[in-house]
């Protein structure tokens, strides 16, 4: 099991879902851990503060209030996501979902100067960057841009490693389906992957966990996707 102790974590979308799970893990591992949404929470044994991803006034403050930290972990849908097909598509709803990666930017941004020089920033993109499905125009094209943001901002901000998660379709609150259409969504859209079922939050957060841990690998993207890529 890695061990944190000693580090202190900025975990961004901490407070749901996959960023809840990486938040846990981190804690878990003896790193102080700040959860940070625009919701009010409490998490046991980590500090929650309101903060929204695109008030770069507020991330400012919270980054120089911890200076010297030295984990960023940023996993903010930051907004509303357009789904459908792209010749029906209202364009500022697509151009709204850039909201994510406007996030993520900002918190490199005003993250990185902050960080300690061993520091470390994991991001999440999302499969349909690479994988065609119905509907998922706008989000793969958020998702490809992350990485490609992350493939290339890694080497202006060496010795900071930044490193990406491409998780699959995951079982997180993201989706407010219940009961038997939460099953059916989820069954559905992984029938034709290798690993037919959806994946869990835990398992993206290993990944997360991993790239923060392993000091040799920056710049780089892990799939948590059930196969869905190579299917
Ligand atoms: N679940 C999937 O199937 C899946 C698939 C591919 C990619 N992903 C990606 O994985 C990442 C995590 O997704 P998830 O499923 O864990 O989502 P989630 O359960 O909906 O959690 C999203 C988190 O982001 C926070 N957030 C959203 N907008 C924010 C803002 N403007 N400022 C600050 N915090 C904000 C939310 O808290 P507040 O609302 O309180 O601010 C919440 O803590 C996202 O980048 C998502 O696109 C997920």
């Amino acid at each position: 099991m890695a061990n944190f102790s000693g580090k202190k974590a900025i975990v961004l979308g901490g407070t749901s879902g996959i960023g809840l799970a990486t938040t846990e893990m981190l804690r878990d591992a003896g790193a102080e851990v700040i959860a940070g949404s625009r919701r009010e929470c409490a998490i046991d044994g980590v500090e929650c503060v309101q903060v929204d991803v695109l008030d770069r006034a507020a991330l400012g403050e919270l980054f120089e209030k911890n200076d010297g930290f030295d984990y960023l972990v940023n996993a903010a849908t930051g907004g509303a996501r357009a789904i459908g097909p792209f010749l029906q598509m209202d364009l500022d709803g697509y151009q709204n979902s850039f909201a994510k990666l406007w996030g993520y930017v900002n918190s490199v941004r005003l993250g990185v100067p902050r960080m300690s020089p061993g520091g470390a920033v994991v991001l999440f993109s999302g499969y349909p960057a690479r994988k065609f499905r119905p509907g998922t125009i706008a989000i793969g094209s958020v998702g490809g841009s992350v990485e490609a943001f992350i493939h290339l901002v890694a080497n202006e901000i060496t010795p900071v490693r930044i490193n990406g998660v491409c998780p699959g379709l995951i079982d997180t609150p993201m989706s407010p389906l219940q009961g038997d259409e939460r099953r059916e969504y989820y069954g559905k859209g992984t029938a034709e992957h290798l690993i037919a079922r959806a994946g869990t939050a835990e398992e993206c957060a290993g990944a997360a966990i991993f790239l923060l841990e392993n000091e040799f690998v920056t710049g780089t993207i892990v799939d948590v996707d059930g196969g869905a890529i190579v299917t």
